[in-house]
């Protein structure tokens, strides 16, 4: 029986889930060099949220990151993690700006893709998938796994089967918030590898501690690769520890082998390095906590909630926030709660508390009962969908949102000239994402640390007082103070009275 293998995600998913991504590049050289020489599968290292931490918080531009890593670690794959058209963002991207940053990427030295849309809306995937082929890369296709009533084995093996369509080269199943029970994962992975002719990897949690029992289960069901961390960076919110993994799995078939004294010398760095963040680090996120099961919304949403709540002088209405959850996600088509969709449902759920059900609702989920962020899982609540559509006098989206987008990418490349910044197209692509970041960056302007660190929050939610029509009329106003990627925006909230 062919051994499994490890892909290791500390210098990604590990500080991002626990560390709220603060590790810089001087302090992940020397342990890319030690895992480099352990012979991993991968080492997830760019992507998801790092790269606007980088440009935001360290200072440091994600492309000479890549490459000062590619450079420490030549020898294992590298993976980011890519929201498919949103890139790494909330918003969606034209066409001509999601495939100048695969190929800006790719030409950095990116080999692995990971590829998902929170919707599991594969069009949002297309252009993604087409240009990772073209620069003969990886084009990992993810699935995002979440439970519902629309969710079955069947529903995310037919995803699978198409994203084997569309090309990707591997499949990977994204437990974002470590929900998965063992018996899923097995049930899953059977399924997959029998529809479907490509290596499976399954990524978890280990939030509810789940995530080791998880990927025994499926490494008894055949899967090719999972993916675990190193502690201090493992385990709780993050992938459980690659030693604690390789422990459970000792005499089993299928262990792989991995120098245990490289991984202790890893470990070893990266206690130092743990304590260095630990302004970012909380014992919250280090403890399995089986509220996630209760509650079946990831573990980073809860602290971030916990924390705003509180700024809203709302502490008290957690329960009733949190339980109003699968309320919204119910009305808007069951979509998972990943990002962005898990701050546009937390928003949400807080404003459904705060005002009445429904009785605001904000941009990004009108959005979303529009279709503009793709196709939800399950049809939108019509009652809803009727209120958004009156509320603005749009009607649902039925093509690929991106169909909807205009070129950009020169746009931007004028905006980098005017203010004097380099307009090559790593700079260009970044600045479409994070233009104040990239102008500071280039200018030298000192990054800010937020007085209170806060992993990436509420997305678009200053637009929430954008509802207006004709037919209403504004019967109050209240002021919101909303944390957007730990920074805060005073908003004023209009509560609306429609039609009469
Ligand atoms: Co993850």
């Amino acid at each position: 029986m062919k051994p499994v293998t490890f892909n290791n995600t500390v210098l990604r998913d590990g500080h991002q889930s626990l560390a709220a991504t603060r590790m810089s590049t001087a302090q992940m050289l020397p342990v890319a060099e030690i895992l480099d020489r352990i012979g991993f599968s991968g080492l997830e290292t760019w992507g998801g949220a790092t790269i606007d931490s980088c440009l935001r918080y360290l200072g440091e531009n994600p492309f000479d990151r890549l490459r000062a890593l590619k450079k420490a670690a030549p020898v294992t794959p590298q993976i980011m993690l890519l929201r498919g058209q949103n890139i790494v963002q909330y918003a969606s991207f034209p066409d001509d700006v999601v495939e100048a940053f695969i190929r800006a990427d790719a030409a950095a030295g990116q080999d692995v893709f990971r590829i998902f849309d929170a919707l599991n809306d594969t069009r949002n995937l297309e252009t993604a998938i087409r240009v990772v082929r073209d620069c003969g890369k990886h084009a990992r296709g993810e699935i995002c796994y979440t439970t519902s009533p629309v969710h079955t084995i069947d529903s995310f093996v037919t995803l699978g089967v198409e994203l084997e369509k569309m090309g990707c080269h591997s499949i990977g199943i994204k437990d974002m918030s470590g929900i998965m029970t063992p018996k899923v994962a097995h049930d899953l992975v059977r399924a997959l590898k029998r529809k479907v002719g490509l290596p499976v990897i399954l990524h978890t949690h280990d939030t509810a501690g789940l995530g080791a029992a998880a990927y025994l289960a499926a490494i008894d069901a055949g899967v090719d690769v999972v993916e675990t961390s190193v502690a201090p960076f493992a385990n709780g919110t993050a992938q459980p520890d690659t030693v604690r993994m390789l422990a459970l799995l000792e005499g089993h078939p299928r262990r792989p082998d991995y120098d245990t004294d490289l991984l202790q010398e890893a470990r070893i760095h990266l206690e130092e390095v743990y304590r260095q963040l630990s302004k970012f680090t909380s014992p919250a996120n280090e403890r399995v906590d089986s509220d996630i099961l209760v509650f079946q919304v990831p573990g980073g949403m809860l602290s971030n909630f916990r924390n705003q709540l509180a700024e809203q002088g709302m502490a008290d209405k957690f329960d009733d926030v949190v339980r109003e959850i699968p309320v919204v996600r119910e009305a808007l088509g069951w979509i998972p709660l990943v990002t962005p969709t898990s701050q546009i449902v937390g928003t949400q759920a807080m404003m459904n508390v705060k005002f009445g059900r429904w009785k605001m609702i904000c941009q990004p989920a009108q959005d979303i009962a529009l279709g503009k962020y793709g196709r939800p899982p399950g049809p939108v609540h019509p009652e809803i969908l009727a209120m958004v559509e009156k509320q603005t006098g749009k009607s649902p989206v039925t093509c690929r949102p991106a169909d909807l987008l205009e070129p950009g990418l020169e746009a931007y490349r004028r905006q980098c000239a005017e203010k004097g910044l380099p307009s090559d197209d790593e700079t260009v692509v970044l600045f479409a994402m994070f233009p104040q970041q990239v102008e500071a960056l280039h200018k030298g302007v000192p990054v800010e640390e937020p007085k209170k660190p806060s992993t990436p929050t509420v997305a678009g939610a200053p637009r929430a007082a954008s509802v207006s029509s004709a037919a209403s009329k504004v019967t109050s106003r209240t002021e919101m103070s909303l944390l957007i990627n730990g920074e805060r925006h005073e908003v004023m909230v209009e509560k609306l009275q429609i039609g009469s």
